[in-house]
């Protein structure tokens, strides 16, 4: 069967790595998988204020996750963590309280940065909010990407033969997890 993935980019730069990340992710990934972007810089602030009544682009949020049968981060570490609009994003969809998107939600979590460790402490922080969010997370194998503008073309296509072989094998080890999730816990 084919899964629908919903991906987050974590990133609003109009030059983004993730976002080329992303987009050779897409490339390499098994046939069966079907990518939506699920967009967060159109999110206003989040507060509880909004709880009875959501805006129409968190609604909007929490609806493409819903139509999600996984979720995959793209993200680049900003100051050793997480992303705000990220992190923004995440918050509204796991509330108003009792109604949190991610729940039992099959996911991952990747990033690029220019730097050795690859975005390492961005990825340990948002896997520590997605299991309070109780996502559930494939947790190997872990991808920290440092990203080398030559081997990946604006439009995702990675000319570096092992890193395209690793992002492949991340790539199918993500669809084996979302099977996996989803034979135990299926999508309501
Ligand atoms: C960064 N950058 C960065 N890099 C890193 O490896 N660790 C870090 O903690 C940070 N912190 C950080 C904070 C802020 C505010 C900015 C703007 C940048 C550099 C970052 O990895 C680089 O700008 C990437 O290009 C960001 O990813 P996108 O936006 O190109 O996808």
């Amino acid at each position: 069967r084919t899964y629908k993935v919903g991906y987050f980019v974590g990133s609003l730069s109009s030059a983004s790595i993730n976002r080329i990340l992303s987009k050779a992710l897409i490339r390499l990934a098994p046939q069966d998988l079907d990518f939506t972007e699920i967009p967060i810089g159109n999110l206003p602030l989040y507060s509880p204020d909004f709880d009875s009544d959501y805006p129409p682009e968190p609604k909007a949020l929490k609806d493409a996750i819903a139509a999600s049968d996984a979720i995959l981060f793209v993200t680049p570490e900003y100051n050793r963590s997480i992303p705000g609009p990220l992190k923004n994003a995440i918050d509204w969809a796991s509330r108003p309280y009792g109604n949190n998107s991610f729940d039992h939600l099959p996911a991952a979590v990747i990033g690029a940065s220019p730097g050795k460790i690859g975005t390492a402490l961005a990825q340990q922080g948002l896997r520590a909010v997605l299991s309070f969010c109780n996502a559930r997370q494939m947790t190997a194998p872990e991808a920290y990407i440092t990203f080398q503008p030559d081997v990946f073309t604006a439009d995702g296509d990675v000319s570096d033969e092992s890193t395209a072989t690793f992002l492949t094998d991340y790539m199918r080890e993500f669809r084996v997890h979302i099977e996996r999730v989803l034979t135990v816990i299926p999508r309501a």
